[in-house]
């Protein structure tokens, strides 16, 4: 990789102040139509795949949004990016409501949020050389560079990590890094200034993730850009983002700064999926005194997801009032400013070991059970 990247000059130096907000989505929902039934087909549920979330994103800013498979994150990302439109809510960029905006409207704001999808096999074009696919975005937005197109394709390979001299290559003569390094060249063709990143690095091999992951670094704190990294686990993120949400069914269930989120965290989702993140820097004593959850099971359905806490059926603290109160996501006394929390009655702010582990799933439990007694 390059170590030394080639800088556009910084657009608008004036309304991108670092900290401004740059994203601004309210009580956003969607919905999916679920149909059923013959010999007349009919709307017979709906997939509460975004079920009413906040959320904001600031200039320059990386903002993580985790949550296991099915919880809403690419729906969420693909209302952000206006390839869906949202059942309900808000959405804002640099303080103007795009929510409903015409293709027309959104034309000058589209090139400016830029998507990075999971599959970098499937989100190239096989029959078109590396150059047009980066170039490809240019030449639908009329984008005339200093010195061309070719040359800016060329500097955009450099920034990527990538030879310059492999213009006229085809998708399948890279490796899947490699790939994905083509996808973000692509994102940055239009100079982007909102990058929604889903899941970038999942597809990859293990040993490439670290790779892709710094360079996404780069470009978002050496451009400026900010980013939307999408992940299922919160190892990922860590590196990554300034700030992080929690989703769980469609909902964010905890929200704040990184440090406050990794070793302060107060639902109890947010602990059993950090107790699950597995540290390559934690090891022999550390590891033991860090808090073990086994989440087990399956999400609910969002077609009917559980009443009040939609996080009740697989939380060992669950009461009466979870079943019947939503609890509202809010500051709670003792947390840090920004750090939101959606829990009636949330865990003490630590990772710190517990007496006991929490093994969440009865037959995993019995199966354990079974193995200490043999
Ligand atoms: N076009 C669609 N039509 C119907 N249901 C959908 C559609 N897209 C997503 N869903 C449903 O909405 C829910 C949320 O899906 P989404 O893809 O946003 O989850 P995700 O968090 O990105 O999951 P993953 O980690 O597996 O990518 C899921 O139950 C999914 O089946
Ligand atoms: S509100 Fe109740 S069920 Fe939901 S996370 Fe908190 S304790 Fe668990
Ligand atoms: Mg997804």
């Amino acid at each position: 990789m390059t170590e030394d990247l080639v800088l556009p000059a910084p657009r608008d130096a004036v309304t991108d102040a670092p900290g401004e907000p740059l994203l601004e989505v309210e009580k956003l929902v969607k919905h999916f139509p679920v149909k059923g039934g013959f010999p007349i087909r009919r709307t017979v549920g709906q997939v509460q795949a975004v079920d009413g979330i906040d959320l904001t994103v600031h200039v320059g800013e990386s903002f993580g949004l985790v949550g296991e498979s099915g919880c809403g994150k690419s729906t969420t990302g693909r209302l952000i990016t206006k390839l869906l439109e949202p059942t309900r809510g808000r959405i804002s960029y640099r303080g103007k409501d795009i929510t409903r905006a015409t293709r027309r409207e959104l034309a000058p704001i589209r090139s400016e949020i830029q998507m990075i999808f999971q599959d970098p096999y499937a989100s190239l074009n096989p029959r078109q050389t590396v150059g047009k696919i980066i170039s490809g975005p240019m030449e639908i937005n009329g984008l005339q560079p200093d010195g061309g197109r070719e040359k800016r394709v060329r500097e955009l390979l450099e920034i990527v990590g990538l030879n310059p001299e492999h213009y006229n290559r085809f998708p399948h003569e890279f490796s899947g890094g490699q790939r994905q390094r083509i996808g973000v060249a692509r994102a940055l063709a239009l100079e982007p200034k909102l990058i929604v990143a889903d899941e970038p690095v999942s597809a990859l091999d293990v040993s490439i993730q670290a790779q892709v992951v710094n360079l996404l670094q780069k470009v978002q704190q050496e451009l400026g850009i900010a980013f939307l990294f999408i992940a299922h686990d919160l190892a990922v993120v860590r590196h990554f983002s300034q700030r992080v949400a929690v989703m769980y069914l469609g909902k964010v269930i905890e929200v704040g700064d990184r440090d406050s989120i990794y070793t302060r965290p107060r639902h109890p989702y947010t602990h059993a999926l950090l107790s699950a993140v597995p540290e390559v820097n934690i090891t022999g004593e550390e590891a033991a005194q860090r808090e073990r959850i086994r989440l087990a099971g399956d999400v609910p359905s969002p077609i009917s997801p559980p009443s009040g806490c939609r996080f009740r059926t697989r939380c060992w603290k669950a009461q009466d009032k979870c079943a019947s109160e939503e609890p509202p996501l809010v500051q709670l006394s003792g947390n840090h400013t920004g750090h939101l929390t959606a829990c009636h009655f949330p865990e003490d702010p630590t990772i710190e070991a517990r007496d006991e582990d929490i093994v969440l799933d009865p037959a995993l439990a019995a199966l354990e059970e079974g193995a200490e007694d043999d």
